[in-house]
């Protein structure tokens, strides 16, 4: 089903001790108010579980920000899946622009992560986008297409129908360079179209496509009224509940 959804990626920040009050003041701010989306928190591994705890009945929910793409084994460091799942995290971001470009995350090393992430009932929020040189050069919606292609459309209409999808052009990504509202929502609508072609209409039309970028408090309320554009991925302002629970807010 195809839902309004804000979600917090706070990337390499906060200490466990930070994490737990940020996510405790949101909770506070949120109580009472009338939210029209879902608010995801994607902490890193290691806040998972205090934050699920301190979330738990409440509206709010919790993501990893990445995931193994095995099971188990003589994999140093790495955290899987089912590990995720375990700290009762129901979310997690894969195929995000910085796990691409500064680990190496390759559209078959993703789509492997997708499905350990489904089988282990979390819902991945699959992130995909161009960088500036093929946004100038007209490649994005190939690019897209492309990551999309190759890392998700082998899945069954079924399991496709459980992911969200975040479109985060990397030039607009921490740079306070916001995709226009328009571009935004042509891209949005170009991706809902192939995910149409390949699983059909109900699919598409229930596929939750957020968009990410430096969107914040000024620019959400424009993102979020197009008619593709169902939330957004939000990195620099989800780490202060000021500049959250506006975008939040902005539903
Ligand atoms: P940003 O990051 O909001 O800081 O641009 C978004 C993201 O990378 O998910």
């Amino acid at each position: 089903m195809r839902k309004n959804i804000v979600a917090g990626n706070w990337k390499l920040n906060k200490t466990l001790q930070e994490g737990v009050a940020l996510a405790k003041e949101l909770k506070t701010a949120l109580t009472g108010k009338n939210v029209n989306c879902d608010v995801i928190i994607c902490s890193p591994f290691i806040h998972l579980t205090a934050i699920h705890e301190i979330v738990e009945g409440s509206e709010m929910k919790v993501g990893a920000q990445n995931c193994a793409d095995k099971d188990s084994g003589a994999y140093t460091g790495e955290v899987s899946a089912a590990m995720v799942a375990s700290t009762g995290a129901q979310y997690v971001i894969l195929g995000h622009s910085e796990r691409r470009a500064y680990y190496g995350e390759t559209n078959a090393i993703l789509k492997e992560k997708v499905k350990r992430a489904l089988e282990n009932h979390l819902i991945p929020i699959f992130c995909i986008g161009e960088v500036l040189e093929e946004r100038e050069t007209g490649k994005q919606n190939k690019v897209v297409k492309t990551q999309i292609n190759e890392s998700l459309f082998d899945l069954s209409a079924e399991d496709f129908g459980k992911i969200v999808l975040a479109y985060e052009p990397v030039w607009a990504i921490g740079t306070g360079k916001t995709a226009t509202s328009a571009q935004a929502q042509e891209m949005h609508a170009f991706i809902r179209q192939i995910v149409a072609d390949k699983y059909g209409t109900k699919t598409a039309n229930d596929t939750s496509i957020l968009y990410g970028g430096s969107a914040n408090a000024g620019n959400a309320k424009e993102l979020f009224s197009n008619p593709d554009v169902d939330g957004g991925l939000i990195g620099g302002a989800s780490l202060k509940v000021d500049t959250f629970l506006p975008i939040i807010e902005a539903f």
